[in-house]
């Protein structure tokens, strides 16, 4: 949706370049044959204060405004790419070497391709469990770095069904040329049954509430209630009071580093005594307790 915005942009720039140089080179050759070696024309344009003031307004104006007008179209289109629309599907995306992996809010998951239904908005919420990767679906103009360590978010909306490429866009080792895939657009109705046929085993809802049993998180976290932690339903993206008087949005980003590193922000009132599970709950982990978590939200 996105796509037209951005090669307006594209041609626009191009056009411009193109104006210039076109400009500058007409005005070269003018120049070099009007005035070769030899030739009877007038040399003695001396320079008068006023209208050189003028030419040096000018020059710097002019291509100020130019670079204004690109500067706003760009930083507008680049918002509008970076902010997802409410109401998007949201799928987690884990790049690893080499492949990647899709999770779906409404619960498929997939390796290497990305089913999503035409016309509606999709959010991705991604995130690397080893060197930086980058998700590059040219046909929609999305491309956006995948991090070992913080999520990164990048949303689109396709129109028209059908397979698009899905590339690798960092150099992440020996074999990311095959680090590809395909995005499948479907109409909505297809997608609806595509999402009923293709439940897993295990939702990743109930593989975060399994995780949070087997790692005894139950000792101090109440599901409904306050133990010697803070309850943890209602939590997925209310505003959390934290010591010191700070707040945050408990996002995503903010539940992933309570989960590694505790200590970084404490909740009002509490006492900093959990551990880190760094070394215990792999990425893909991560986003299943998120989604749980997200679950006691809705429920
Ligand atoms: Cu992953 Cu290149």
């Amino acid at each position: 949706m996105n796509a037209e915005a951005v090669d307006q942009l594209y041609l626009a720039l191009v056009g411009m370049a193109a104006f210039f140089t076109t400009v500058i080179c007409v005005a070269i050759v003018y120049f070099v044959v009007r005035y070769r070696a030899g030739a009877t024309v007038n040399r003695d344009y001396r320079p008068s204060r006023r209208w050189s003031l003028a030419v040096e307004i000018a020059w710097c104006v002019i291509p100020l405004v130019i670079a204004m007008i690109a500067f706003v179209w760009g930083a507008d289109l680049y918002v509008r790419a970076q902010t997802p629309p409410d109401g998007a599907l949201d799928v987690h995306v884990v790049g690893r070497q080499w492949m990647w992996k899709m999770q779906h809010a409404e619960g498929p998951q997939e390796i290497n391709a990305l089913h999503v239904p035409a016309g509606q908005p999709v959010r991705l919420v991604m995130i690397s469990e080893d060197v930086i990767h980058s998700f590059y679906v040219p046909a929609f103009r999305v491309k956006q770095d995948v991090l070992p360590g913080r999520f990164s978010t990048a949303w689109f909306e396709a129109r028209d069904p059908g397979t698009y490429h899905l590339f690798c866009a960092e150099y992440c080792g020996t074999d990311h040329s095959g680090m590809i895939g395909r995005v499948v657009v479907l109409p909505p109705a297809d997608y609806a049954e595509w999402v009923g046929s293709h439940q897993p085993r295990e939702a990743a809802e109930a593989a975060g509430q399994r995780l949070f049993w087997e790692h005894r998180c139950d000792s101090c976290h109440l599901v409904q209630g306050v133990n010697r932690a803070p309850a943890l339903n209602g939590v997925y993206g209310s505003v959390v009071p934290l010591e010191g008087g700070a707040t945050v949005i408990a996002d995503d980003a903010y539940l992933r580093e309570s989960v590694l590193r505790p200590e970084e922000k404490t909740v009002a009132g509490f006492k900093s005594i959990m551990p880190s599970y760094q070394d215990e709950l792999t990425e893909e982990q991560i986003l299943q307790i998120i989604a749980w978590m997200k679950s006691l939200r809705e429920q």
